[in-house]
């Protein structure tokens, strides 16, 4: 008797954002002006810019690409998007992949046609299309369903998504409701939204990065984790160093990066934040797993993330409004004796250290630091 063991849906479906998912999203810059002529001017730059080699590889089109349904029910792009398929195919050619947005309800939030009552047939069209990632948005949902329905409605998509037979990333975006990080995997979903939206500035940032991660470390994972929002890093609202408190924070907390402004006009400045591959390693170590604070004290905060080959990233930062010295000491990260420390943002080896580190932090900084066990 001869076994045919067919392995390789699984192995697809256990790849499938096995590191937090990268890439970019039109939304934080464009919201509704966003179109086909910028999403591959995006794609491009991505590759010239070199954030396709550091990892970023989704090119993610939020709402309002969306037209009306034709006779048979089949969604359709708006004159933004001549040719949804031909876009697809573009963002592929350069080797990236490309995401789609939708709600359960009727309409997204931003006005569009939505996913409600045509769910296994938007999927089939996604499919079709080539698309890989979609993000799914509650919206108008609210208006429809009892909330009680929301993890079925959540899990129909991602049952129709799998049912396509095309790995496509399932992005949960339901602002953190009815504790989703305990429910998220279980209705097919690689990542869920934590928060509500994060806006261009440091108290909104710096609230949800800090505040409100906690708890749900346990729940991220190769496959699965928690999503507090999409970059915000060369918007314009906060100063470099905040953005590099950003892109800490989130590498820290094992969350997607997704690229959220104009990659085109980018600043050398935004770029080197975006690209620090040293910092983008600490966010897609294999592990895959959240890290945590383990100290805080009069704006002085100190997280680690344990990774892969047993090192430890330790961050120290400071949300206080002045220069604040901040002192790890080895027994509280569990560590003994002496340690190697990198800097991952000056790029450089500091030496051994015994015992304890300690660093001057400017406000809103941070200093993100290897330890070597
Ligand atoms: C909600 C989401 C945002 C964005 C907009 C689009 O507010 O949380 O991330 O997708 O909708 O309308």
């Amino acid at each position: 008797m001869v076994f045919v063991l067919s392995l390789a849906p699984i192995c697809l479906a256990a790849d499938l954002a096995s590191t937090p998912p990268m890439g970019w999203n039109s939304w934080n810059k464009f919201a509704e002006k966003v179109d086909d002529k910028t999403v591959r001017e995006m794609a491009d730059t991505i590759v010239s810019t070199g954030m396709k080699d550091a990892g970023y590889i989704y090119v993610n089109i939020d709402d309002t690409w969306e037209g009306e349904r034709d006779a048979q029910g089949n969604i359709q792009s708006n004159k933004k998007f001549p040719d949804m398929k031909a876009l697809a195919d573009y963002v592929h050619s350069k080797g990236l992949k490309i995401g789609i947005y939708s709600s359960p309800g009727p309409k997204t939030c931003a006005g569009y046609e939505g996913s409600y009552q045509h769910e296994q047939q938007d999927a089939n069209t996604w499919a079709a299309w080539g698309i890989d990632y979609v993000k799914y948005d509650w919206c108008s949902a609210d208006k429809i369903y009892k909330p009680t329905e929301m993890q079925a409605i959540y899990k129909k998509m991602g049952d129709a998504l799998k049912a396509t037979g095309r790995p496509i990333v399932f992005s949960l975006c339901q602002y953190g409701l009815q504790n989703v990080w305990e429910w998220g995997g279980s209705v097919g979903g690689n990542l869920w939204r934590t928060t509500g939206d994060i806006e261009d500035n440091w108290k909104s940032m710096s609230t949800i990065g800090f505040d409100k991660q906690a708890g749900h470390e346990k729940y991220a994972g190769p496959g699965h984790w928690n999503d507090p929002d999409m970059l915000e890093i060369g918007n314009g609202g906060m100063s470099a160093t905040e953005y590099r408190t950003h892109m800490s924070l989130w590498a820290m907390l094992a969350a997607p990066l997704l690229a959220g402004n104009d990659l085109r006009s980018m600043t050398k400045e935004t770029h080197d934040i975006l690209e620090n591959k040293e910092v983008i390693a600490i966010d897609q170590d294999k592990l895959g797993r959240q890290g945590t604070r383990v100290s805080k004290e009069a704006g002085a905060e100190i997280w680690t993330k344990p990774l892969e080959n047993g090192d430890l990233a330790l961050a120290l930062f400071n949300r206080s409004e002045a220069m604040v010295s901040v002192k790890a000491f080895w027994e509280i990260l569990g560590l003994k004796g002496k340690h190697k420390l990198r800097d991952l943002w000056a790029h450089e080896d500091l030496g051994s250290f015994r015992d304890y580190y300690s660093r001057e932090v400017v406000a809103h900084g941070v200093v993100l630091l290897r330890i070597a066990r």
